[in-house]
C-alpha cells in the first residue's frame, strides 16, 4: 500500500468516526432521528448497536471500496477530498453486508476477531447489520448535492443493495440445497450480484459525481462486476490455504457447504468415486480438520485451484482491456490501474 492509500484509509477512518463516535450522544442520534420524544436509553444504543458496529468497523479491513470510489472521483477529474463522507457511507455499507454475511455463512472469525453474532449475539448482531444498511442512506441523503444527483446516488445505492442480497439468497440456497450440476455461468451471475453490488456502487457514484453519461456508467459497471467475479474466485481460492494473515477461518467455506468456484471445476473434473466424496463431505457441514483436508486435498489435486487463478487472472486482464480505452488520459489511470492490479493480484 503507498502513502497515499494509507493517508485516505486515515481520512475514511475519520469520517466512520464523525457518524458513528465513540459515544452516540442526543444531539448525534438526532441526526439519524428527527428528535426524542420520551426518555431515549442511550447507554442501550451505545451497548448494543454504536459498540458492536465501531468494534466491526475499527478492527481492520482493507477498504478498498471506498478507495476505489475516491479513486474514480480523482480519474474523472473532480476534488475526491470534498466526498469523503460518501466513501465512509460505502465502507460502512460493506461492513453492514459482512456483519449479516458471517451470520449467514456461520462464520467464526472476521479480520482475526469474532464474528460480530459471536462475539455480541445473533440478536444484536442481526440488528447492528440491518441497522447499518440504512446509515450510509442517512449519510447521502443528508449530503448537499443537488437533487437531481441525490436521487440518482441514493437508487444506486438502493440497487446495488438489492443486488448484494439476492446474490446472497442464491449463495445461501446452495450451500443450504446443494443443488446438482451447477455452472460456472450460474456462479458468475451469482457472484455479479453478490460482490459486484458493493463494486459496481463506488464506481456508478463516481460517474453519476462527475456527470458522466449512461454509456460511460454501463462500461464502468461491467468492469466492475468481472473485478469483483475474479476478487471472488480468489476469495474462494483463499478460503482453501491456510494463512493467518487472511483473519478468517480456514475452510469455512467447506463446513458450510459452499459450490465456490474451485468447487464447481472440481466436481467436473473429478472421477465420479471421488466427486461424490467431496460431495458427500460438503453436504455434512463438517467442522473436522480431517474431512476439511481431506476435500482441500481433492480439490487441489483435480487441478480446480491453478484453473481457477488462471480464469480470475484472464478476467481481470479482459476487465481492463475493456476500458483501458475509454478511461481519462490522466495521471491517475496509472495509480488507477495498479490500484486494481494490487486488489486483485494477490494471489
Ligand atoms: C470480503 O471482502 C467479502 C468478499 C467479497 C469476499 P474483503 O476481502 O474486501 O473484506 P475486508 O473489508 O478487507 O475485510
Ligand atoms: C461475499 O462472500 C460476501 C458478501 C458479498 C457480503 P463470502 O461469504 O465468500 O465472503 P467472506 O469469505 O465471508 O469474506
Ligand atoms: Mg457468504
Ligand atoms: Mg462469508
Ligand atoms: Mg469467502
Amino acid at each position: 500500500m503507498n502513502k497515499n492509500s494509507i493517508k485516505i484509509i486515515e481520512n475514511i477512518k475519520r469520517k466512520i468516526d464523525f457518524y458513528l463516535p465513540q459515544r452516540l450522544n442526543q444531539q448525534k442520534i438526532k441526526y439519524f432521528i428527527n428528535k426524542i420524544k420520551f426518555n431515549f436509553d442511550l447507554n442501550a444504543l451505545n451497548k448494543n448497536f454504536n459498540e458492536p458496529a465501531r468494534d466491526f468497523l475499527f478492527r481492520g479491513g482493507k477498504r478498498w471500496r471506498p478507495i476505489l470510489f475516491l479513486l474514480t472521483v480523482k480519474l474523472f477529474g473532480k476534488n475526491y477530498k470534498k466526498y469523503l463522507n460518501i466513501a465512509a457511507a460505502i465502507e460502512i455499507a460493506h461492513n453492514a453486508t459482512l456483519i449479516i454475511d458471517d451470520i449467514e455463512d456461520n462464520s467464526l472469525l472476521r479480520r482475526n476477531e469474532l464474528t460480530c453474532h459471536i462475539k455480541f449475539g445473533l440478536d444484536t448482531a442481526l440488528n447492528t447489520g440491518i441497522l447499518l444498511h440504512f446509515i450510509p442512506l442517512k449519510i447521502l441523503l443528508k449530503s448537499n448535492l443537488p437533487s437531481k444527483q441525490l436521487q440518482k446516488i441514493s437508487s444506486i445505492y438502493i440497487e446495488e443493495i438489492i443486488n448484494v442480497h439476492f446474490g446472497q439468497t442464491i449463495d445461501i440456497y446452495w450451500h443450504k440445497k446443494f443443488p446438482q450440476n451447477i455452472n460456472i455461468s450460474q456462479y458468475m451471475e451469482m457472484c455479479r450480484l453478490k460482490t459486484g453490488g458493493l463494486v459496481k456502487m463506488p464506481l456508478r457514484i463516481a460517474c453519476a459525481l462527475a456527470q458522466k453519461n449512461k454509456n460511460t456508467e454501463r462500461q464502468l459497471s461491467h468492469f466492475g462486476e468481472l473485478i469483483a467475479i475474479a476478487f471472488q474466485i480468489k476469495d474462494d481460492v483463499l478460503d482453501l490455504i491456510d494463512n493467518k494473515n487472511l483473519g478468517k477461518t480456514f475452510g469455512n467455506d467447506i463446513t458450510e457447504g459452499k459450490i465456490s468456484f474451485p468447487v464447481i471445476l472440481a466436481l467436473k473434473k473429478l472421477t465420479s468415486a471421488k466427486s461424490k466424496r467431496l460431495i458427500q463431505i460438503l453436504k455434512i457441514h463438517t467442522r473436522d480438520k480431517k474431512l476439511i483436508s481431506e476435500a482441500i486435498e481433492l480439490i487441489n489435486k483435480s487441478g480446480a485451484i491453478e484453473e481457477s487463478l488462471k480464469f480470475a487472472n484472464k478476467l481481470i486482464d479482459k476487465a481492463w482491456q475493456n476500458i483501458e480505452n475509454i478511461l481519462p488520459q490522466n495521471s491517475t489511470k496509472e495509480e488507477f490501474k495498479k490500484f486494481i492490479l494490487s486488489l486483485t493480484k494477490r494471489i
